[in-house]
């Protein structure tokens, strides 16, 4: 093994990562939950407002496959996606090959394999930044980001129904109210969104929802959602990088 392989590898420490089966298992089903999530472009938008990224260097935490890195890289100037997954760091890779500023690599967003203060945007979404617990990601994100530069993280609103209580009921230790009180410590704005997911096929539908959920919420969701669409809440925390000394 060369030995710059055998170092990335050893930078990614399985005791850092967290699971993921639904990208992980079924990255083909993921792609189609991926397309049909915010088909109205209404979480891009909130990025947008929080921080423009025409010209600018932009990293994608987490990035998974990296489905977003494509439309970051329509204006940014770099676009560098994070995974500490193998197999989705090369499914990322051969999904940007074509795209001459947009690299894949591989690292935890513990330990981001990028130098101090190479970042104006620092995004995740649905990924490690799930609240109290992501403390050295959060460190590791400022270390990255140039001043005046924005960390934003998207994740999924457990407040907004259906999705919410859907996702809540799987996981009876998950606090909402907590993980929005531990980005509002941080220092983070909340922006909530309300996405449409738009799915071609009812198939499509019901197999999405049997990725993210135990076989009983599956049904449950299946059965409370008639048609090819449904709403999903979102949090947007968005967290600028002071840009000049802070003066007491
Ligand atoms: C639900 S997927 C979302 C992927 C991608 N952001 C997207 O929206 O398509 C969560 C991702 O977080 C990754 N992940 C798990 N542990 C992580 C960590 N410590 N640091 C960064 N990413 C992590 C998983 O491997 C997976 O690719």
């Amino acid at each position: 093994m060369k030995g710059f392989v055998r170092a990335a590898l050893a930078a990614v420490r399985p005791v850092d990562v967290l699971p993921s089966p639904n990208i992980w298992q079924w990255p083909e089903v993921y792609e189609v939950e991926n397309r049909a999530q915010d088909v109205d472009g209404v979480i891009w938008q909130v990025l947008r407002e929080a921080c423009d990224w025409t010209g600018k260097d932009v990293v994608d935490v987490g990035c998974g496959d990296g489905f977003h890195l494509p439309v970051f890289a329509r204006e940014a100037r770099q676009v560098t996606g994070v995974e500490p997954h193998p197999p989705l760091v090369h499914r990322a890779r051969a999904r940007v090959a074509d795209l001459p500023n947009v690299s894949a690599v591989a690292g935890p967003a513990q330990r981001l394999p990028l130098p101090d203060g190479s970042a104006d945007l620092v995004h995740a979404r649905t990924a490690y930044f799930f609240g109290p617990g992501c403390e050295p990601g959060l460190r590791e994100a400022d270390r990255v980001l140039r001043p005046g530069g924005t960390l934003a993280i998207v994740d999924l609103d457990g407040t907004a129904e259906p999705y919410g209580p859907w996702l809540c009921a799987g996981e009876p230790r998950y606090n909402p109210a907590d993980v929005e009180d531990f980005f509002t410590a941080q220092g983070f704005v909340l922006r909530r969104v309300r996405a449409v997911w738009r799915f071609e096929t009812r198939q499509d539908l019901e197999a999405v929802l049997r990725i993210e959920f135990s076989a009983e919420i599956a049904e449950r969701a299946i059965a409370q959602t008639p048609g090819l669409s449904f709403e999903v809440g979102y949090r947007v925390h968005i967290r600028h990088k002071p840009s000049g000394l802070l003066l007491p």
